[in-house]
């Protein structure tokens, strides 16, 4: 097996290159509208934007950063295939304007969006970023009533574009039947609140990571697993450090990143093609998990009925039988920022020590 992942140095709000109904999946992170970092990036994308906040009219700063980015939104459901998902990271904004502290209501604004634009809303994830830092409780300490509820989770609003993808032919049905996953697996990643602690395991330059507000390769490398199949086609219209593409590389499947940045052509060149292996450790960690799994399961309750014909080893369900993870054999540059990776065709225990 071989995967192909692109990435496009461009303003995503015109995909130029991208066909319609190419995109089988979604997973991004757009600057978040009113967070301080990226007020310079917005005021670049419509110098109107710089003059709202110069002259302290917050909320007309809030609309037109959206607006700037509500073209690529509408971009998203012409290149995205019918029953295709768009998982949307974004986090609110709190900020002391005029010395009134206020919140920014970022996750409600696009979920409307795309309402308008004809995609259908699913239920969404609560992602849980707890925070140790000292200074988190804003306001007015111990006196009430001017102290506030702290901000610590973000969203990952999930759309649908059309009607539910369906697999028709032998060869979709049994694809699908190789892309499911564990049904220990299951009952966490289908839950509506997510915490990653303990998941910073990251394969490029930390400092770049925190500068351009990269979420965890966890959190994409989740989604693909639970929205897509071997073969699909994963899109990042805000690509930044190329996380989505590592995890689309770690699940076995193509990708295509835009960034308007050239800076991280470099970065998301080293990232593949020398930490490539490393990705494997994602497959080895979900393995490594459902052996814990199984030993406990089959000490409280006996065998399990069902067995995995690729690992040999026992499942819960009939719909695990025919699972298969992928295993990264090597990566090569195919062109400026466009690389194949191969996976082995089949699996032996050295791969999960890669
Ligand atoms: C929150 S960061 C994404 C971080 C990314 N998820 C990661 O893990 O590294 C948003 C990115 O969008 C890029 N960006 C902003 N406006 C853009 C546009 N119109 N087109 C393409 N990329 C854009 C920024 O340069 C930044 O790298």
């Amino acid at each position: 097996m071989q995967t192909v992942h692109r990435i496009i140095f461009q303003d995503s709000r015109k995909l130029a290159a991208l066909a319609d109904q190419s995109i089988d999946l979604v997973i991004t992170s757009p600057p978040y509208p009113m967070i301080e970092m990226w007020d310079g990036q917005f005021a670049a994308l419509n110098p109107e934007i710089g003059l709202f906040l110069e002259r302290g009219d917050y909320r007309g700063a809030f609309g037109a950063m959206h607006t700037a980015l509500d073209p690529v939104w509408q971009e998203l459901y012409r290149v995205m295939k019918e029953g295709a998902l768009a998982c949307i990271n974004i986090g609110d904004a709190a900020r002391t304007i005029n010395r009134r502290f206020q919140l920014f209501v970022n996750h409600a604004r696009i979920q409307q969006k795309f309402v308008e634009i004809g995609f259908d809303a699913l239920p969404l994830i609560l992602w849980r970023k707890q925070t140790n830092a000292p200074n988190k409780f804003m306001g007015s300490g111990m006196l009430p009533a001017g102290a506030y509820v702290t901000l610590e989770h973000e969203y990952i609003l999930i759309f649908r574009k059309g009607n539910k993808r369906s697999f028709a032919t032998a060869a979709e049905k049994q694809n699908r039947m190789l892309s499911s996953y564990f049904w220990e697996e299951r009952n966490l990643w289908f839950s509506d609140l997510w915490d990653f602690k303990g998941a910073r395991q990251e394969t490029n330059s930390s400092e770049l990571r925190a500068r351009s507000a990269a979420f965890p390769i966890a959190l994409p490398f989740r989604l693909i697993n639970m929205f897509s199949v071997f073969g699909d086609t994963v899109l990042d219209p805000f690509a930044g450090t190329g996380t989505t593409t590592l995890a689309a590389i770690a699940a076995g499947r193509n990708s295509v990143g835009c960034e308007i940045d050239p800076c991280f052509s470099g970065p998301i060149r080293e990232s593949i093609l020398n930490d490539t292996k490393r990705l494997s450790k994602y497959n080895s960690a979900r393995i490594a998990g459902h052996l814990d799994f199984v030993q406990s399961r089959q000490a409280a309750r006996g065998p399990l009925k069902y067995n995995n014909s690729y690992f040999g080893f026992p499942v819960m369900t009939r719909q695990e039988k025919e699972l298969k993870l992928a295993f990264i054999e090597s990566a090569g540059e195919e062109a400026q920022d466009c690389y194949r990776v191969s996976y082995f065709d089949s699996y032996s225990r050295d791969h999960l020590q890669a």
